[in-house]
């Protein structure tokens, strides 16, 4: 965005701007989450500009993580802030019980064209938010088989919103067109009817076919009863976890839901839209197709909050012959639409899949290659433009030994994800972690070779300090 001007005056942030006033409004008034508010660590940002976030000084963060590995394409990118743009002169609201332009030209765009070759994928709903999309596809696997329980895998994220539909009032039931007189509430409607699965194993387990995560699975389904199973729901490669799981187990865990009889939903939020280096995650693995995928951050680079569902053909049509009473005032907002086109014509334009892997590799070499010089890291996975880097002790286990199971207790600061975030801060550049030992290295598509020199020259000095800090005690 070299074009975008650089006077503060002109970008409407006036030179009278007391970002002091700011934090002390933002302190008092907004209601923090993650961090306590006498904890909340204040990093205020003035604008973001391609790969960068700018902060009020003038200085700037390379992010080399797309935030929550979701601003795939940059900030701002040109094309898609320029369809918002467009969008602007024509729309604000329009519910989703009317039609626009920009809302069949994405929906178009996901089943044609991101999807492109893939015969499976009928229909797509687009919604506010993953999590909203997560929500709704529980809905759906649960209307369609008629049956309650959803498998989770430890360790996955998947929103943190609490089952709006439990909460009474309409509640998502659904009335068979051939019985309009009938209404079915959602199966398992209000109780909780999810159950954990392993975790699988990590991408470099060596150890006996078939993977006991997937042994152990099978044998919960048993006891589960797979009658009553709607679907599995999954992670390609975790976001918040940042696990990458062996080749064999997507392809395992989808013969197990054809072997019992379940849906699979494949969650495509974090790994959609190319950051594995395909289209969509699981495209990664031979002979498998999802019946129901979410996908939202990638899918608009998440220059507004979005989310979506995209089910197999027939899923599709079932739905079409029936009366679901779900909804919300944001579905399909035609700016949001607007974004989706914007961002899925300019990775199409731009041919950005073939970027993500060209630049993929080159990141994947160099990070192997710092990451190889730190007795700290234990463990680099991943593919595409997404790697996460496991942080050691000298007995190689963990740092902070609850790892991936951690709830977060006690002091974080100086917990090796936050460490090198405050670190790499320092040095101007974007990146850390969710769980504690695990820094994801997530950059934007557009980031440029030399960019990632940077980032990983300031990943690597990080690194040195975590392991100084840790000899010093
Ligand atoms: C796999 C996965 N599912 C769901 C979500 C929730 O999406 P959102 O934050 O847009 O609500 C996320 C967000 O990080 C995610 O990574």
């Amino acid at each position: 965005m070299s074009s975008a001007p650089t006077d503060s005056s002109a970008r409407g942030v006036t030179p009278e701007t007391d970002w002091a006033v700011l934090e002390g409004w933002d302190r008092a008034y907004y209601l923090h989450a993650v961090q306590a508010q006498a904890e909340f660590a204040y990093l205020p940002i003035e604008r973001t500009d391609g790969n960068y976030l700018v902060l009020p000084d003038g200085s700037r963060l390379l992010d080399f993580q797309s935030q929550l590995i979701s601003d795939s394409m940059g900030h701002r990118h040109p094309r898609v802030h320029a369809e918002i743009v467009r969008a602007m002169e024509r729309y604000g609201h329009v519910f989703f019980g009317l039609a626009t332009d920009y809302r069949a030209r994405a929906a178009k765009l996901v089943i044609e064209d991101a999807l492109a070759g893939e015969e499976w994928a009928g229909r797509v709903r687009i919604l506010a938010s993953g999590s909203e999309a997560v929500e709704n596809s529980l809905a759906m696997a649960r209307h369609f088989t008629g049956r309650p329980v959803i498998l989770t895998q430890e360790h996955s994220y998947h929103g943190l919103t609490m089952g709006t539909t439990r909460l009474r009032g309409y509640r998502g039931q659904l009335s068979p067109v051939d019985d309009a007189r009938a209404s079915r509430d959602i199966p398992g409607f209000p109780g909780g009817g999810i159950v954990e699965i392993p975790a699988p194993e990590f991408h470099d387990y060596e150890g006996p076919r078939p993977l006991p995560s997937l042994e152990q699975t099978r044998a919960i389904i048993e006891d589960v009863g797979p009658e009553r199973i709607a679907g599995v729901i999954t992670e390609a490669m975790f976001g918040a976890a940042g696990l990458l799981p062996p080749d064999d187990y997507l392809v395992g865990l989808r013969e197990l839901s054809r072997e019992y009889d379940f849906l699979w939903i494949a969650v495509e939020v974090l790994t959609g839209f190319g950051r594995l280096g395909e289209w969509f995650g699981y495209q990664c693995y031979p002979g498998i197709e999802p019946d129901l995928m979410v996908i939202g951050k990638g899918l608009n680079g998440c220059a507004l909050p979005c989310g979506a569902v995209v089910t197999r053909k027939d899923i599709g049509e079932w739905f079409e012959r029936a009366r679901w009473w779900s909804g919300s005032t944001h579905d399909a907002h035609p700016l949001v639409c607007a974004s989706i086109v914007g961002n899925i014509e300019a990775m199409l334009a731009d041919d950005v899949i073939g970027t993500v892997k060209r630049l993929g590799a080159y990141l994947e070499r160099n990070l192997r290659a710092m990451t190889a010089r730190h007795a700290c890291v234990g463990r680099v996975s991943g593919k595409g433009m997404y790697y996460a880097v496991d942080l050691v002790g000298d007995d190689g286990r963990p740092i902070v030994p609850d790892d991936r199971s951690t709830l977060f207790l006690g002091e974080l600061s100086n917990h090796p994800n936050n460490v090198i975030a405050q670190e790499c801060a320092a040095r101007g550049v974007f990146l850390g972690g969710f769980v504690p030992n695990t820094i994801k290295v997530a950059p934007p598509f557009t980031i440029s070779e030399a960019e990632i020199d940077v980032g990983l020259d300031v990943f690597d000095s990080a690194l040195t300090e975590l392991a100084g800090r840790a000899t010093r005690g």
